[in-house]
């Protein structure tokens, strides 16, 4: 608490040292939003923040959900932040420390008349403008661009993101998902997917409007980038929600990441994010013990494509494969038989257990290696269990 409202008064120096930067910017980019941190340079940033934040999205999403999510004035104080004197900055909060709860109170009641005056505006604000350029058809390319990125960082609050269905803001990105051109498209699911990310909410709304279908299509774009956020809005879609799964799999979804899978020459950022999916798919169907296991799932040629993601030298790709393989082996319907003579899952973990051993000789990676050599014996164990069981089953 003490150190958000540290946050806010340091917010207030910030927004005074801005005034004019503002002014100025507005005039010479002639901007149609009058976003004032919109010109390229912080952008980027933004977008770079946006980018480190998706492949890990635990992390950062629970920084963001102690709070309820970053508001737009939030991310551009961590910008502000970025970009000020470290020492004044550092000078100022100690002051802040020292004010008592009364002072407290009238600072920030001076923020808010400050505020009002400077006219910020609203995420929600913020967000129609942005909804409103997508939706004119006569913006240029480089407009409808920046539109997108500013909805990407402004769906991230839960709150934001549960307003944007009915600002009119999915049924527009959902329709830049046909722009001809293959940035537009590749921005557009990663803000679908940003937006439906741990929010069962939203995922609904995108699953009722119908845009599954297309991001399936998506993976297969020949850019790579629109692919990977295709698949990673997919994945953010179909994350715990068995109606979203349903749909996966009536729109061939499995079969689409067995054809990732066992394709070697295809992104291997592709790669690691099918395999993931893999993982957490098969899990939620460990979760539901009542309901019947897809049978895709016990098919030999979609266990080997998995399996063969061990022998990969991407040591990311592995662990998450040995993780997918882990819930492969759990599931009823998969044979331990096959894992060994089709898929030769034995061979695999040795060859992965002698590389495990080199690397814990280094000092960088001992650590890490230590780690996954955890993950891989208790893969190892729970196969050799299997196997035993099906031994005593089927005497032969
Ligand atoms: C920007 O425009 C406003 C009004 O449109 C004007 O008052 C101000 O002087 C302009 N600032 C600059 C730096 O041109
Ligand atoms: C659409 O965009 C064009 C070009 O930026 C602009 O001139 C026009 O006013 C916009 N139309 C609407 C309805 O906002
Ligand atoms: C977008 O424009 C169409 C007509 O051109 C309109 O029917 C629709 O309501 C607009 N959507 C938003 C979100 O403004
Ligand atoms: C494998 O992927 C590459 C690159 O995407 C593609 O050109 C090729 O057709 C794929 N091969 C098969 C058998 O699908």
């Amino acid at each position: 608490m003490r150190q958000s409202i540290s946050l806010i008064l340091l917010l207030l120096i910030i927004l005074l040292a801005m005034r004019f930067a503002r002014t100025e910017r507005v005039n010479k980019s002639e901007a149609s939003t009058g976003l004032f941190w919109s010109t390229s340079k912080e952008e980027g940033d933004l977008l770079r923040k946006a980018q480190a934040d998706d492949d890990s999205s635990s992390s950062t999403q629970e920084e963001h959900q102690l709070d309820g999510g970053f508001s737009s004035l939030e991310g551009m104080l961590q910008w502000a932040i970025g970009h000020s004197d470290p020492a004044k900055l550092k000078e100022t909060a100690k002051d802040v420390q020292h004010l008592s709860p009364e002072e407290v109170k009238t600072r920030q009641m001076g923020i808010k008349e400050l505020m009002e005056k400077l006219k910020m505006p609203s995420d929600a604000q913020l967000m129609k403008t942005a909804i409103d350029d997508l939706n004119n058809s006569s913006l240029s390319l480089e407009d409808r661009h920046r539109a997108l990125q500013e909805l990407l960082i402004l769906v991230e609050p839960i709150d934001n993101a549960n307003d944007l269905h009915k600002l009119g803001g999915l049924t527009a990105v959902i329709g830049q998902l046909d722009h001809p051109d293959p940035e537009i498209r590749t921005i557009s699911a990663w803000v679908l997917g940003k937006a439906s990310q741990n929010n069962p909410v939203v995922q609904k709304q995108i699953l009722g409007l119908g845009s599954l279908t297309k991001l399936v299509e998506m993976v297969n774009s020949k850019f790579p980038e629109e692919a990977i956020k295709a698949l990673f809005a997919l994945s953010a879609l179909v994350n715990n929600n068995p109606e979203g799964q349903e749909l996966f799999y009536r729109e061939a979804g499995h079969l689409m990441l067995q054809n990732i899978l066992s394709n070697s020459s295809i992104d291997i950022r592709l790669r690691r994010k099918s395999v993931y999916l893999v993982a957490d798919l098969v899990e939620c169907q460990l979760g539901s013990s009542n309901k019947e296991e897809l049978p895709f799932f016990s098919n030999q040629l979609f266990l080997k494509s998995v399996v063969d993601q061990i022998a990969s030298p991407d040591l990311d790709l592995q662990e998450k494969a040995l993780y997918a393989v882990k819930n492969l082996l759990q599931l009823r319907s998969t044979e331990a038989l096959v894992f060994k003579e089709v898929c030769e899952l034995d061979v695999a973990l040795e060859r992965m257990r002698q590389q495990l051993q080199q690397l814990m000789l280094e000092e960088n990676f001992k650590e890490y290696a230590v780690d996954v050599e955890s993950l891989r014996r208790e893969v190892e164990l729970i196969f050799l269990e299997k196997l035993d069981k099906e031994d005593t089953q089927v005497p032969t």
